[in-house]
C-alpha cells in the first residue's frame, strides 16, 4: 500500500505532480484559507509526511494524532516558529524548510517598505484618491531620504546580507547588530558592528531580520523605540512576534519615531479595526515579502523535494 502525505493548502497540480506519483496525497482544497485545526487533526492520522504552511501550528497534539509512522514535516516557509521542533527531535521526525530561496524577494520588499514608509507613498496616493491633491507645494508630503542614510540591521543572516547589497546602490552606511560580530562580512560588505543601543541611536532606518524565538520575542518594545531617533523609520519583514505592537503604536502615535513599514503583525491577519491602521505613518502589508511568483514557485518545489527526499530515503533504508 502506498504511504500517504498531507498537504495543508491547495497547491497547483503541476507543483505536486512528483509527490502524487509516489504517494497518496491528501490535500486541503482551499488555496487562500488555512486548513481548520479540527480538519488538520482528523486528516493527519496515519500520514507519513506533512507539507504544512506557516499558518499551521504543528505541536505535540498534531504529532500524537499523526501516529508513529510520521517521518517528516516539510514547511513551505523559511521560518519554523509554528513548529515544535523539540518534539520533532524527540520523535526522530525530520524537519524540512525553504532557506535562501526567498532572500531576493524579501530584500526587495524590505527596500520597498523603506522607500514607501519614509517617502509617505501610501499617504500620498490616498491624498490623490481623496481629491486632496491641491497645487504643487514646496513642503507638502515631504519625507525622509534613504539615499545616504545610516541603516541599522538587526540580525545578519542571508536575507540581511542581501539587503546590504541592495543598500549600496543608495550610498547607505550600514550598521548591524547580531549575537556575534562577523569580521569577514564586515570586510566584504563594508558594514560595522554595533551593540543594540548604539545601533538604535545612530540609525535613520532600523530593519529587523531575525527569527522569532523565546529570546527575541517582543524585543522591539518601548525601551527599544525610545532609543531610536525621532526621524527614524522602523521596518519588520521577519515575524510580528518580535515586536511589542502596543509599544510600536505609541511610538508612532506620539511621533517618537517617524514611521514604520510592516509586512508582519500580531495577529495575522491584522484585524481591520487595529489601532495601527488608524495611523498615517504606519504602512502594513499582508505578509507578502516572499510573494513573487518565481520565489513562491521555488518554495513549493523545495518543500515538495524536502518531503520526497526523506520519504524516499527511508523507504529505501527499510527495504535493505
Ligand atoms: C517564511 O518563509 O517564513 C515567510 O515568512 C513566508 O515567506
Amino acid at each position: 500500500m502506498k504511504q500517504s502525505v498531507l498537504i495543508t493548502r491547495q497547491l497547483p497540480d503541476h507543483l505536486i505532480a512528483p509527490l502524487r506519483e509516489a504517494y497518496d496525497v491528501d490535500m486541503w482544497h482551499e488555496a487562500d484559507t488555512a486548513m481548520p485545526r479540527d480538519e488538520l487533526l482528523a486528516r493527519v492520522a496515519g500520514k507519513s509526511g506533512i507539507l504544512c504552511m506557516l499558518t499551521d501550528t504543528i505541536d505535540q497534539t498534531v504529532l500524537d494524532q499523526a501516529g508513529d509512522q510520521l517521518q517528516t514535516v516539510s514547511t513551505f516557509s523559511v521560518g519554523f516558529d509554528h513548529i515544535n521542533t523539540a518534539a520533532l527531535k524527540r520523535r526522530g521526525i525530520s524537519l524540512g524548510y525553504t532557506p535562501d530561496v526567498r532572500n531576493d524577494a524579501v530584500a526587495d520588499l524590505t527596500i520597498a517598505l523603506m522607500l514607501s514608509a519614509s517617502r509617505r507613498l501610501p499617504e500620498a496616493a490616498q491624498a490623490v484618491k481623496d481629491g486632496r491633491w491641491g497645487t504643487w507645494s514646496p513642503f507638502w508630503m515631504t519625507g525622509q531620504d534613504l539615499s545616504g542614510a545610516t541603516v541599522g540591521i538587526i540580525g545578519m543572516g542571508s536575507i540581511a546580507e542581501t539587503v546590504v547589497r541592495r543598500l549600496s546602490g543608495f550610498d547607505c552606511r550600514v550598521l548591524y547588530s547580531s549575537r556575534s560580530p562577523k569580521p569577514e562580512l564586515e570586510q566584504r560588505l563594508g558594514i560595522k558592528h554595533r551593540d543594540m543601543p548604539q545601533l538604535l541611536a545612530e540609525s535613520d532606518f532600523v530593519t529587523i531580520h531575525a527569527p522569532l524565538t523565546e529570546q527575541t520575542r517582543a524585543m522591539c518594545n518601548a525601551a527599544f523605540f525610545a532609543q531610536m531617533k525621532p526621524s527614524a523609520v522602523f521596518i519588520n519583514t521577519s515575524r510580528g512576534g518580535l515586536v511589542q505592537q502596543d509599544d510600536l503604536y505609541q511610538a508612532l502615535k506620539t511621533r517618537a519615531i517617524y514611521a514604520a513599514g510592516l509586512d508582519v503583525t500580531t495577529p495575522e491577519p491584522l484585524p481591520s479595526d487595529s489601532p495601527l491602521l488608524t495611523l498615517d505613518n504606519c504602512l502594513v502589508l499582508p505578509h507578502i515579502a516572499s510573494a513573487s511568483i518565481r520565489t513562491r514557485s521555488k518554495m513549493a518545489d523545495i518543500a515538495d523535494s524536502n518531503l520526497l527526499d526523506v520519504l524516499t530515503v527511508s523507504a529505501f533504508v527499510s527495504r535493505v
